[in-house]
């Protein structure tokens, strides 16, 4: 492997003999020699190749089109224009593979729509190369957020057996024919009904009662027929799992991991965060830095519910004690009463699953959302629930009896309070990119009637 355009571009001097491979973005042809501009996604930025007629491999320019890919040699010599520091004079150039003039992605803006139905080809193109470098950086920032913090990152199974959120939604895995006869659940592969998860939370809480402090990190899966731009069916959560910890220790992490991420972006490569900040989200930086600067706030669910019934404003979906805040409800708390990320806890039990800690009010549970401006809930956890009387009472009326001998055996032996949350990954992602569409955040989006590539 040789230098990539990213090393090529922040070299310290002129050099020899410098390769550069990539794809063809434009080829400008003047008078005795051409330009190429060379992009191979290790940044935002191309490099300027000028081929001279003549130069072996010349005489494959005109394949060199848009999308080809290609390979030149030459120095790397200062460049007179502006724009970039250097540009390779090709000693020799190659034609590896051409792109004819249906590649879909010739030089004009595509609208996200489009793309998304190349979404095989959209990476190479500056947006999306942008988002998936900084999906890259934000999962290393998620690994080094809990080592540092001493935590165990455990790999939670795929498919499973238990409903973790007890909606109801989850994809069946199954080898069975639809009509092929056997198809009770005891002829089934695994013996029995078995799922994609949802959440891993559920295995996670075990580790956490033997390991102390764990996360996961990895996708999960919804068959929530909700067709909207923060809902995918297959998303990747961060849940970590505290033992010892009450709700208060909660969403003081949680608080913490979304600054830090934050704050990790805005550290990151300056090119890919000025193209969002420019052509994304003007007003991203300066919410992010508010983000990172600033204390969330808190309140708890009944003095949410309270400020939005004051607000006098009329929404879709009315608010009432005891209902969902639907993210109109959400948006209105975080973007227009407090201006500002806002942890709201202590939620009814009656809309809660089964794991949440019941509070002594008899009505509440000890539950938090994260909700920030322009997406709403990004983080959603608990402290869960230790006592075994009270969660054999609340599996029981989420009529999940069996099945949860492990998940009680918990509470059997040597039970301790512990917490924990989950993380919307691709959540995080519209936040710090400004990307308005959870399917322009994730590589191959999986959402009600559509799973592409
Ligand atoms: O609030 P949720 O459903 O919580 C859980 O699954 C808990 N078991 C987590 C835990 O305590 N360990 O989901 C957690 C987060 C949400 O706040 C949201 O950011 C994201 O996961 N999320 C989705 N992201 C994209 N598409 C979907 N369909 C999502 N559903 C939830
Ligand atoms: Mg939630």
């Amino acid at each position: 492997m040789g230098a990539s355009i990213r090393e090529i571009l922040a070299s310290k001097g002129p050099a020899e003999g410098v390769a550069v491979r990539g794809w063809v973005r434009t080829r400008r042809d003047a008078k005795g020699f051409s330009f190429l501009e060379v992009n191979d996604g290790s940044c935002l930025g191309s490099v300027q190749v000028i081929v001279d007629a003549g130069v072996p491999g010349s005489d494959d320019l005109p394949g060199m089109t848009t999308g080809s890919a290609v390979e030149a040699v030459g120095d790397l010599v200062e460049s007179p224009g502006g724009g970039q520091a250097w540009e390779l004079r090709a000693t020799r150039v190659a034609l590896v593979g051409g792109a004819p003039d249906d590649y879909p992605l010739q030089k004009k803006r595509h609208g996200p729509e489009f793309l998304r139905q190349i979404a095989h080809l959209r990476p190479r193109t500056n947006l999306f190369g942008a988002v998936f470098r900084t999906r890259s950086l934000l999962a290393h920032a998620v690994h080094r957020f809990f080592e540092e913090r001493g935590f165990v990152w455990v790999h939670t199974p795929i498919v499973t057996a238990s409903d973790c959120e007890g909606a109801g939604e989850m994809f069946r895995v199954t080898t069975q024919e639809v009509g092929g006869g056997k198809d009770s659940p005891e002829d089934d592969f695994f013996g029995k009904s078995t799922y994609l998860t949802v959440s891993g939370q559920l295995e996670a809480e075990t580790f956490a009662c033997a390991l102390s402090k764990v996360y996961t990190f990895g996708p999960t899966f919804r068959a929530e027929n909700s067709n909207t731009t923060r809902h995918a069916a297959e998303f990747w959560m961060i849940e970590p799992e505290m033992a010892f910890c009450d709700l208060g220790g909660d969403m003081d992490l949680a608080e913490e991991f979304v600054k830090v991420l934050v704050r990790a972006v805005l550290e990151g490569p300056a090119d890919d965060f000025g193209l969002f900040s420019r052509f994304v989200d003007k007003g991203l930086e300066e919410r992010l830095k508010f983000i990172v600067e600033r204390p969330f706030e808190r309140v708890s669910y009944t003095e949410a519910v309270a400020i939005l019934e004051k607000s006098g404003r009329k929404f879709e979906y009315p608010v009432a004690w005891g209902e969902n805040l639907q993210s109109e409800h959400e948006r209105f708390l975080t973007e227009e009463h407090f201006e500002c990320p806002v942890t709201v806890h202590d939620y009814p039990e009656a809309i809660k699953p089964f794991y949440m800690r019941r509070n002594d009010d008899g009505k509440t549970v000890a539950a938090m959302d994260v909700l920030v401006p322009g997406i709403g809930e990004i983080v959603g956890g608990s402290q869960r629930e230790e006592r075994q009387d009270v969660l054999e009472r609340t599996l029981a009326a989420d009529g999940l009896g069996s099945g949860y001998d492990w998940y009680l055996d918990l509470r059997r032996f040597g039970t301790v309070p512990h917490a924990g949350f989950g993380a919307g990954f691709e959540r995080i992602l519209m936040l710090v990119t400004g990307v308005q569409n959870i399917r322009d955040v994730i590589p191959y989006p999986r959402t009600p009637g559509h799973c592409g590539p």
